[in-house]
C-alpha cells in the first residue's frame, strides 16, 4: 500500500462524516453536470472516494464505473450505494492507469477534488481522452493552489505526507490546468472558479 492509500484510507470515516462545504456550489456542479447526462451514458468517475457524486448521478444514466486507491472509501460508497438502491455502480478499487478502460468507451468521465493530487497529471488527462468517445464530455473540479500564495506550502508537502496529516498535494496553475486539458484534446466548453480565492477550477470540457 503506498503512502497516498494510506492517507486515504485513514481519512475516509471522517470524510465521509464531514458535511459538504458549500452546498449550493456542490448543487450548482451536479445540475450543470446533470444537464449533459441521459440514461443511455456510460460514465466513469476516477478518486470517486465515498460515492456522492456517483450515487447522484447513477438514477440519469445506464452505468457508472467508480474507481478509487482507497478501499476504506470504496466499502462506505458501496454501503450508502445499496442504502440507496443503486444497482447501476461498479466500484473497483484503482487507478485510472489500472482501470484501463477500453479506447472510446465511455460517454463521461468525472474526476472531482482529484487532478491536484496526482503527480502524472498530463498522462492521466491523455488517458482520459484517450477512453471518451468523440465528443464525450470530461467533468473536473480541481484546486489551484498557483496563483495564490498557498503555493508556498510546496515544500512542506513532502514532511506533512512523511508525517501522514497531508495528502500528496500538486502546486498547479489555472494556466498550466487549462493547457494541459487543452493539450490532451479537449475543447473546454464551461469554466468557473469558486472556493477560497476562487482557487477551485470547475470545468467542463469535450473531447474533439
Ligand atoms: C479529495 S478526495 C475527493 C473524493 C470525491 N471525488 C469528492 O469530490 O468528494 C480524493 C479521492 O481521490 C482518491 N485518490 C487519490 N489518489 C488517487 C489515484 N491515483 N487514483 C484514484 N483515486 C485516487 C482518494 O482515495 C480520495 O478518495
Amino acid at each position: 500500500m503506498n503512502i497516498s492509500e494510506k492517507f486515504w484510507d485513514k481519512k475516509a470515516e471522517s470524510y465521509a462524516k464531514s458535511p459538504i462545504s458549500d452546498e449550493e456550489t456542490y448543487k450548482r456542479k451536479l445540475t450543470e453536470t446533470q444537464s449533459l447526462l441521459n440514461p443511455t451514458m456510460r460514465l466513469l468517475e476516477f478518486g470517486c472516494g465515498t460515492g456522492t457524486t456517483a450515487i447522484h448521478h447513477a438514477p440519469h444514466v445506464l452505468h457508472i464505473d467508480a474507481i478509487d486507491i482507497s478501499e476504506n472509501m470504496l466499502d462506505i460508497a458501496r454501503e450508502k450505494a445499496s442504502n440507496a438502491n443503486i444497482e447501476n455502480i461498479t466500484f473497483t478499487h484503482s487507478t485510472l492507469t489500472e482501470f484501463n478502460a477500453d479506447t472510446a468507451s465511455l460517454d463521461a468521465v468525472l474526476g472531482l477534488n482529484i487532478l491536484h493530487l496526482l503527480p502524472e497529471r498530463q498522462s492521466i488527462l491523455t488517458e482520459v481522452a484517450r477512453i471518451l468517445k468523440p465528443g464525450g464530455i470530461f467533468v473536473s473540479s480541481t484546486v489551484c493552489l498557483g496563483d495564490s500564495l498557498f503555493r508556498f506550502i510546496k515544500p512542506i508537502v513532502p514532511l506533512g505526507k512523511l508525517l501522514g496529516i497531508m495528502p500528496d498535494v500538486y502546486v498547479l496553475r489555472k494556466s498550466e490546468l487549462v493547457s494541459e486539458v487543452q493539450n490532451a484534446g479537449f475543447a473546454i466548453e464551461r469554466q468557473w472558479y469558486h472556493g477560497m480565492k476562487g482557487m477551485v477550477v470547475f470545468m467542463i470540457a469535450r473531447k474533439l
